[in-house]
């Protein structure tokens, strides 16, 4: 693993072991009490915001004071990075206080630049290419409910956008097949994407990107959606609500999936939009267990960023 963590592809072949050690520190844990060994103590994490957030700032301030460390949240307003002052000195002038950056960004091209002047190791806690601390909660999530990762199928239906680009990759490195279905113009990056497929040709998975939402989730293990707007495209909400419709989740969609199909989203969602009621508040949705690993996998995370 490199210094940083600004895509999942940084964990490369530690992701499995990263994903294991947060099943463990949960275990050793629980999810409102202290892990025993206070792997941080005297550790100082930064939490850097640009865009709101409810899980991802909760469950990293929880996961640091668990783990002994101490945790400090700058919101946008304050720092104003780029615009009070340059990102590069941001980076620089954090890494004089704190052992780990923890930064979401609007641009993935300011969080390379910050990590780049930062001398601490940076976690990217979502920007618009990557939501890397999601997916490692999400794989953790899915080896707690599946038993084992490799070899299962996983259908994205709906915005080609950050949480489609870590997952494509995500699956890739640890061996599970994935099914992306987005309309046309709102498909993953095609670097990411291209990556993806390098990437099975170690772990044996494949990668199908994809028009048609019902192909897609064709015996799924499990169907995942986002927002069809992310935070920073406001103005495409007309557009894209028209567009995305035939690729809200639906009972429809999960009948295509199989019998015993999990229902994921990494929320914030909209009931109505993305997906219906009855399959987010029904018996095949984990989105709590989902948002509750958030604190797990961070740990897993921010051990690995410090090793
Ligand atoms: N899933 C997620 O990252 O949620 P927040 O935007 O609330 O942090
Ligand atoms: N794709 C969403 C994820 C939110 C956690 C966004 O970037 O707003």
């Amino acid at each position: 693993m490199t210094k940083d963590l600004l895509s999942i592809n940084d964990l490369k072949d530690d992701l499995a072991s990263v994903i294991s050690d947060s099943i463990r520190l949960k275990t050793e844990s629980g999810p409102k009490k202290s892990s025993k060994k206070s792997s941080m103590s005297g550790k100082n994490v930064v939490l850097l915001f640009e865009k709101p957030s409810l899980r991802t700032k909760a469950s990293f301030a929880v996961a640091v004071q668990q783990l002994g460390g101490n945790a400090v949240y700058m919101s946008p307003d304050e720092v104003q990075i780029g615009k009070r002052e340059s990102v590069s000195d941001v980076g620089k002038v954090l890494s004089r206080y704190f052992d780990v950056i923890v930064y979401r960004a609007f641009s993935h091209t300011t969080m390379v630049e910050l990590a780049e002047a930062a001398s601490a190791p940076v976690i990217n806690a979502l920007d618009d290419l990557e939501h890397p601390c999601q997916i490692v909660g999400d794989l953790m999530t899915i080896k707690e409910k599946k038993g084992d990762l490799k070899g299962l199928k996983l259908a994205y239906i709906g915005d080609g956008n950050n949480v489609c680009n870590s997952l494509l990759l995500g699956c890739a490195i640890v061996g599970m097949n994935i099914s992306v279905a987005s309309p046309t113009n709102h498909k993953p990056s095609e670097e990411v994407s291209n990556k993806a497929k390098e990437l099975t040709s170690k772990s044996g998975s494949n990668v199908d990107i994809l028009t048609n939402p019902f192909k897609a989730a064709e015996n799924a293990d499990i169907i995942y959606t986002d927002v069809w707007v992310s935070m920073g495209q406001e103005s495409e909400r007309e557009e894209k609500e028209k567009v995305f419709l035939p690729y809200q989740i639906s009972e429809k969609t999960m009948s295509n999936a199989k019998p015993d199909a999990i229902f994921m989203h990494c929320l914030p969602a909209h009931r109505g939009l993305e997906v219906v009621p009855e399959v987010i508040d029904g018996p095949k949705s984990v989105i709590f267990d989902q948002a509750e690993n958030r604190l797990h996998a961070q740990k897993g995370m921010l051990l690995a960023s410090l090793k």
